[in-house]
């Protein structure tokens, strides 16, 4: 039996092996490892691939989003609001932050925060509404601007899903004012431990972003603002400038395995396939079907040797964590629905087509749909993709 893990990271390891080992050799002899020349490299790459003027490592996505906040001026008395179908970091950024967080509904088809339920939420206490882009692409923040604009308020994004994504030609991590990042080790851009980064074209937000993620100061012992320590390390900026380079061409995997999986998906009623919302560029951090019988499906995948998750599967609104916070929660149906729903497929840029395949007729089995015959299975998006790994 043919077995799929729900990603492969040690396969990215691999194609970077050589180029990291010798950075980090120098890394190791410079004795340079918070800050220094190689996050000031990877701070300078990552700001002009998002097509921003300023990137600030730090040394997760949820401090990222944290300092996020914090810089654009929400504290407490604030209220930020944030879909309810996100990672828990999102309301955790915001609760640390000071502020309380108001969790509005998502869109039915992409799952994204819903402009109509943030525009029933935003209120005078209103200081930020947190556009996350869920699952690879970009929530619609054009759309959000508007009504943050009417309630004074600013769109921090939260781009820890979506390096590389595009909404309207414009960059993720790019599209609002101020945007964090986390580069965990399973994003599209992962480095080899925790990491993550504030990108903007503000200055002054950069200043104040990288003083908070360094103990609230600028030059040593010299504290203006009661900061905390996250920070980007040397090691880290060595793996993600390599992964950088390669982050395209991983992309483009990524949705080659998209245009397959919806090529021997798309006839079966039992599954709804996850959609590209207008002016996106998809990046497929996740690939998010919905089916009936979620956890039976799950099981009997598992029991064919294919690894899925579901994210999330407690929707914010629901969560035991979250209980006794002081949070503002709207109603929620559509996360509701999709909770009990949502099935993520394997989904990595170094997976084969015969992976592919196997994820897709143990699907089909697990739905009791008849399985593709031989001939339908060849995906024209997998067999042009030069560099595809056989097998
Ligand atoms: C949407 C979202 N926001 C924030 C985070 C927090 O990032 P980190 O785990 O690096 O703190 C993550 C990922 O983990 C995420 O998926």
């Amino acid at each position: 039996m043919m077995t799929v893990p729900f990603s492969d990271l040690v396969a990215q390891q691999h194609e970077i092996d050589g180029e990291v080992r010798s950075a980090m050799r120098e890394v190791f002899e410079s004795g340079a490892f918070i800050g220094g020349p190689a996050v000031a490299a990877f701070e300078h790459e990552y700001a002009a691939y998002t097509g921003t003027r300023h990137c600030v490592g730090m040394g997760n996505g949820t401090d990222a989003l944290e300092a996020a906040l914090r810089a654009v001026g929400v504290g407490r008395g604030d209220e930020v609001v944030i879909p309810a179908n996100t990672f828990i970091a999102t309301a955790e950024a915001v609760l640390r932050a000071g502020a309380t967080p108001v969790l509005v509904d998502v869109d039915e088809h992409a799952l994204l925060i819903d402009p109509a339920a943030a525009a029933a939420a935003v209120g005078p206490a209103t200081r930020a509404i947190v556009a996350v882009h869920l699952y690879g692409q970009p929530a619609p923040v054009e759309r959000l601007e508007p009504i943050a604009r009417s309630a004074g308020a600013v769109i921090v994004e939260d781009a820890a899903q979506s390096h590389g994504a595009r909404r309207h030609g414009g960059a993720s991590g790019g599209l609002a004012s101020i945007a964090a990042t986390s580069f965990y080790p399973g994003k599209n851009l992962g480095a080899a431990g925790d990491a993550g980064a504030v990108t903007t074209d503000d200055p002054e937000l950069a200043r104040t972003v990288r003083m908070l993620g360094s103990h609230g100061s600028e030059r040593r012992y010299a504290h203006e603002l009661l900061g905390f320590n996250s920070r980007l390390d040397a090691v880290q900026a060595v793996v993600l400038s390599a992964k950088l380079r390669r982050l395209e061409d991983w992309n483009v995997r990524r949705r080659a395995i998209a245009v397959a999986y919806g090529a021997l998906l798309h006839d079966l009623d039992e599954l709804t396939l996850p959609v590209v919302a207008e002016g996106n560029e998809h990046v497929w951090h996740l690939y998010v079907v919905r089916v009936r019988d979620r956890e039976r499906v799950a099981a009997e995948l598992a029991e064919a040797g294919v690894a899925t998750g579901i994210h999330y599967p407690v929707p914010l609104h629901r969560s035991p964590a979250l209980v006794d916070q002081t949070i503002r929660r709207t109603d929620c149906p559509v996360t509701d629905a999709a909770a009990g729903e949502i099935l993520s497929l394997p989904m990595f840029p170094h997976m084969t087509a015969s992976q592919v395949v196997a994820v897709t007729q143990a699907l089909r089995t697990a739905v009791h749909a008849p399985a593709l015959p031989a001939e339908r299975v060849v995906i024209p998006a997998l067999e042009r993709s030069g560099s595809w790994p056989a097998g």
